[in-house]
């Protein structure tokens, strides 16, 4: 049977949202991403450090996990759009591991359309075999029942694919 990983990171849960909706319908393993030093989700100053440390391609420190993603057939990753691109901590999580010729499907998660960013995503991961990709606008304001059905559906036609 295939291996499939999800991994991604939420600051404030819409992501998490997402990568909820497609482990309970898909048999796969889960990797939160989490930086040492988190930003204060409570905080405006969230939108200044965080649009600077992706406008800077900053890649923090991730706290340790024991997954090695290498060992799976697909990897979904997850991230919310910060400064029209993906997250500092999937770039790091990126710069860690080469994912070229893997199987991977990718989901941003923005509160404007998120195109910007999934191009940048998907052009990183150039090297890789891209069998899947979709945006959502944050399900929290936006219908969390939707948003999951949506991924529940993409979910189940990317896990045909491999
Ligand atoms: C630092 C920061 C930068 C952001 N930049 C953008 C952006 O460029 N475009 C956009 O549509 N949304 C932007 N957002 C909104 C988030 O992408 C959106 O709320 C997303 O759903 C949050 O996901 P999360 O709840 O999993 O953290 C930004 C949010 C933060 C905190």
């Amino acid at each position: 049977m295939s291996k499939v990983l999800i991994v991604y990171y939420s600051l404030t849960g819409n992501t998490k949202l997402i990568a909820e909706a497609i482990t309970e319908s898909i048999n796969a393993d889960v990797l939160e991403l989490k930086p040492v030093k988190e930003l204060n989700a409570e905080s405006g100053m969230k939108y200044f450090w965080g649009g600077f440390q992706a406008t800077m391609k900053r890649k923090p420190k991730l706290k340790d996990f024991d997954i090695d993603p290498l060992i799976y057939d697909l990897i979904i990753i997850g991230t919310p759009v910060w400064a029209w691109t993906y997250s500092p901590p999937i770039r790091s999580f990126l710069s860690k591991f080469d994912l070229s010729s893997k199987k991977v499907a990718l989901w941003t998660s923005s509160d404007g359309d998120g195109v910007k960013a999934m191009s940048r995503f998907k052009n990183t991961l150039r090297n890789s075999n891209i069998i899947g990709e979709i945006s959502f606008i944050s399900p929290k304001k936006h219908g969390v029942d939707e948003a999951k059905e949506k991924a529940i559906a993409w979910a189940n036609e990317i896990i045909q694919n491999i």
